[in-house]
């Protein structure tokens, strides 16, 4: 009996689960957006979008090829020819309005987002924050891009630094984060005085198309933002268009490590400009002496954002031995509190991993820690009665480096626990990867904290902090989670370059 009925309420959840994801949103599109037109693919082909919770059709989008590609580039390249030569106030003024739109339609963007992404609905309005805070950003640093007058070493020459726009700039997008990765290459682009065509992840279109249609109510001129809309098996070929095409200037991507060594090489035959935003795989070090609410706060923070489909989520957890028992424990008694449930619920904290081959990759590198000896502390399998992607949130204590979780990006809700003796055996474990992402740490001493912040071999650190993105930081990595700077006023740099004029005199 208590079986049917907990079966009962599965049923019942599901159903209010799908209702939920077939409601109309205003702002949903099934067609890609070149020069301000809503196109079909040339060849007629569709896609179809998921919603990761109930697994229904939500739309279909084009599946644009490398002839579409080139033509949304070409628009991008006549709209150059003026949009590169506006002002610098005339694009914040656009900008700006496009922040105010995007507020405006901030909820129906969450909708929108949490249906095609499955994040709960907190995540959703997180990031849909986070993303129009990078728009107004962006609005407010297009005034300020200013050259440099440079002391002239002979008085019959002066030397005059200006920057200038890079011209048509590719932007390949993630599905973790569909518009706030969209926000923070475009913002950036759109303000250095760039056009741009965006490739969003074949899982999560919808927020980039809801993104152009307002960016074009904002007055966006036809052209300056286009979206190119395509599934995975053409993805290849769209993206070695977006990079070789000769009137791309540079590209900026945002994904996994694998594919993004694959655009650097497709940018070498044209020396493009690339900025790369790749895969992480953070520590989390937890020293003794730290405050360790603080620690356990600032971890489930920094590990269940977006069910850790996060490329800054911290990967490993290295816990200083005389603190190791107590600070597992207080985790684990967190993490009993997240709701892992329909990501439209309000009370949800978790919800799906996006498809069913990163689910079958986070359950894979879970069960490979256990079949090697590792103790699963809490969860540890799917929660098979919400659906085919739903992880439980895990705990995997007495993992070792022979386990793939220990030394790969896991990108799902489970924390990986290993004991340290000392601050140089924590380095050292932390900086053995082929990533420098973001690393995480918590001290309470002053002199460690400043040591082993500039020790971590990462591009960001958190320090007694588990959230650090922010429109203001540059957010970016070294080593193979790649190059560039995001967000910030450093976020310009990637869009734009510097030319060095200099004006010969006649001799005063
Ligand atoms: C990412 O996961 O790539 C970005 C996350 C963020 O901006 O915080």
């Amino acid at each position: 009996m208590a079986r049917t009925v907990r079966f009962l309420t599965y049923e019942f959840q599901i159903r209010a689960m799908r209702r939920a994801h077939s409601m109309t949103l205003q702002l949903k599109h099934d067609k890609a957006f070149v020069n301000h037109n809503w196109v079909a693919a040339e060849s007629g082909r569709t896609f179809q979008v998921f919603s990761p919770s109930s697994e229904e059709v939500v739309s279909t989008v084009p599946d644009m090829d490398e002839n579409d590609a080139a033509k949304a580039i070409q628009a991008a390249h006549k709209a150059f020819l003026t949009w590169g030569q506006t002002t610098g106030k005339e694009r914040s003024v656009i900008l700006r309005k496009w922040y105010e739109l995007l507020v405006t339609n901030q909820e129906e963007l969450v909708k929108l987002n949490s249906t095609e992404s499955g994040k709960p609905l907190c995540e959703a309005q997180a990031e849909v924050s986070y993303g129009n805070s990078l728009i107004e950003w962006f609005s407010e640093e297009a005034r300020r891009i200013h050259g440099q007058v440079i002391s002239s070493p002979v008085k019959t020459k002066e030397i005059v630094l200006i920057r200038q726009p890079l011209g048509v700039v590719s932007l390949i997008t993630p599905w973790n984060f569909p518009h706030a990765m969209i926000t923070r290459k475009a913002g950036a682009a759109l303000a250095a005085g760039c056009t741009c065509v965006i490739k969003p992840a074949e899982d999560t279109p919808l927020t980039a198309l809801a993104l152009a249609k307002l960016a074009a109510e904002a007055g966006v001129p036809p052209g300056v933002i286009n979206v190119v809309t395509c599934d995975r098996p053409g993805a290849a070929a769209v993206g070695r268009q977006l990079c070789q095409h000769p009137l791309v200037a540079g590209i900026s991507f945002t994904g996994s490590t694998a594919v993004g060594k694959l655009l650097y090489s497709n940018c070498a035959a044209g020396v493009k400009r690339i900025a790369l935003e790749l895969g992480g795989n953070a520590p989390f070090i937890v020293f003794s002496g730290a405050d360790l609410d603080k620690a356990v706060d600032g971890a489930i923070a920094c590990k269940f954002r977006n069910s850790g489909q996060t490329c800054i989520s911290a990967n490993r957890f290295l816990v200083q031995e005389d603190v190791f028992d107590e600070f597992v424990n207080k985790l684990e008694k967190k993490m009993k509190d997240l709701v892992l449930g329909d990501p439209l619920s309000t009370s949800s904290r978790i919800g799906p991993l996006i498809n069913l081959s990163q689910t079958a990759k986070v359950i894979g590198m879970v069960n490979d820690a256990i079949e090697k000896g590792a103790e699963v502390r809490l969860g540890g399998k799917l929660a098979t009665s919400l659906g085919q992607r739903f992880c439980e949130p895990t705990l995997l204590l007495k993992v070792d480096p022979s386990m793939l979780c220990y030394n790969q990006e896991i990108f799902g809700p489970v924390v990986v626990c290993v004991k340290f003796k000392t601050e140089e055996e924590a380095l050292s474990i932390a900086n053995s990867t082929k990533s420098g992402l973001a690393g995480y740490f918590y001290t309470n001493d002053i002199n460690q904290a400043w040591r082993v912040a500039k020790a971590l071999s990462t591009g960001m650190v958190g320090i007694n902090e588990g959230l650090i993105s922010t429109a203001e930081a540059a957010f970016g990595g070294i080593k193979e989670s790649g190059f560039g700077r995001e967000g910030c006023h450093h976020g310009i740099d990637e869009f734009s370059y510097v030319k060095y004029l200099c004006f010969g005199l006649s001799q005063l």
